[in-house]
């Protein structure tokens, strides 16, 4: 069963500088069971930090994150551990474009694979089925992955994890360098990997792929975590996103006005325009 824990995290880049930068502060929270949630909050905030601390790229400098049967600590671990570790919680960084280094789209897709025993023919089916499904068509393939445009450079790294099947996929940042159309692709990716059972913990700006995909917002704030809300509980606290600097998604917006005009509208139904129209014909007994 996919669990993540944190307890008590602190972690503060260049510690023993003279000038140390404090990251996060304190973070406290569980995830557990089958998830689709998201970290949201300003830039700066602390969100790539934390998500780094899940697969032990960074360590708490304070505290401890528990995933699965894994505890990260300040303390140093087995290689042996981390790689198991690993192949459980598949991490896709902000900057992914930059993980690529294979001489060939489908070699770099393979290495998870094969770097975790896999045969090489087991490899190299698991990599063509994820590249198919992020969309790299096989023309590709072949491709040096430093050919490719930003957009694709960023699906060829999630089917890097994607080919390796992890019980929790985490996304910092994964639609950046798309169109909306591909950012929508890949989401609709990760809710057929979600409704297969992978859990997944995504960071993101765009509240319109919160408010659709999501079902939990964790919100950082300076390094600390404000909160882990329903997304349709969260996008009405005015007060809580002016604080956080977070935008509601526009929707909202249309939602607030029908409420105004006396539609009594069910919140928790309201994802995006195809179900706010849906909630308003049930309101007008359409
Ligand atoms: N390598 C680093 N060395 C020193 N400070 C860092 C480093 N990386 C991040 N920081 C600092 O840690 C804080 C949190 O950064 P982080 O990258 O986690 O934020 P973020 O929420 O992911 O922001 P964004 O939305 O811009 O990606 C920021 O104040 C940042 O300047
Ligand atoms: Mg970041």
């Amino acid at each position: 069963m996919s669990r993540i824990n944190f307890d008590h995290v602190y972690y503060t880049y260049d510690v023993s500088s003279p000038l140390p930068s404090v990251a996060l502060e304190d973070i406290s929270f569980t995830l557990e069971g089958h998830f689709f949630s998201a970290i949201i909050g300003h830039t700066g905030s602390g969100k790539s930090t934390l998500v780094q601390q899940i697969n032990a790229l960074l360590r708490p400098t304070k505290g401890r994150v528990i995933v699965g049967e894994f505890e990260i600590n300040e303390g140093k671990k087995k290689i042996k551990e981390i790689k198991s570790l690993r192949k459980n919680v598949g991490v896709v960084f902000q900057f992914s474009e930059y993980q690529l280094f294979e001489e060939t789209v489908l070699k770099d897709v393979s290495f998870g694979p094969k770097n975790f025993s896999d045969s090489d023919e087991d490899a190299t089916l698991k990599a063509k089925n994820a590249l198919k499904k992020v969309g790299i068509k096989e023309e590709y393939f072949t491709k040096s992955p430093f050919e490719l445009s930003g957009g694709e450079k960023r699906r060829v790294a999630i089917a890097g994890m994607i080919a390796m099947n992890p019980e929790i996929l985490v996304l910092d940042e994964p639609t950046a360098g798309l169109d909306p159309k591909g950012a929508q692709e890949i989401l609709d990716l990760f809710k057929e990997l979600y409704d297969q059972g992978t859990s997944i913990l995504i960071i993101t700006h765009d509240m319109n792929l919160v408010l659709k995909y999501c079902n939990q917002v964790l919100l950082m704030h300076q390094g600390k975590l404000k909160g882990i809300y329903a997304p349709s509980e969260l996008f009405y606290q005015e007060e809580l996103l002016l604080e956080t600097g977070i935008d509601a998604p526009e929707i909202i917006e249309i939602v607030k006005l029908c409420e105004e005009n006396g539609l009594s509208l069910n919140r928790k139904e309201i994802k995006d325009i195809t179900s706010l129209v849906r909630e308003i014909k049930r309101c007008k007994g359409k």
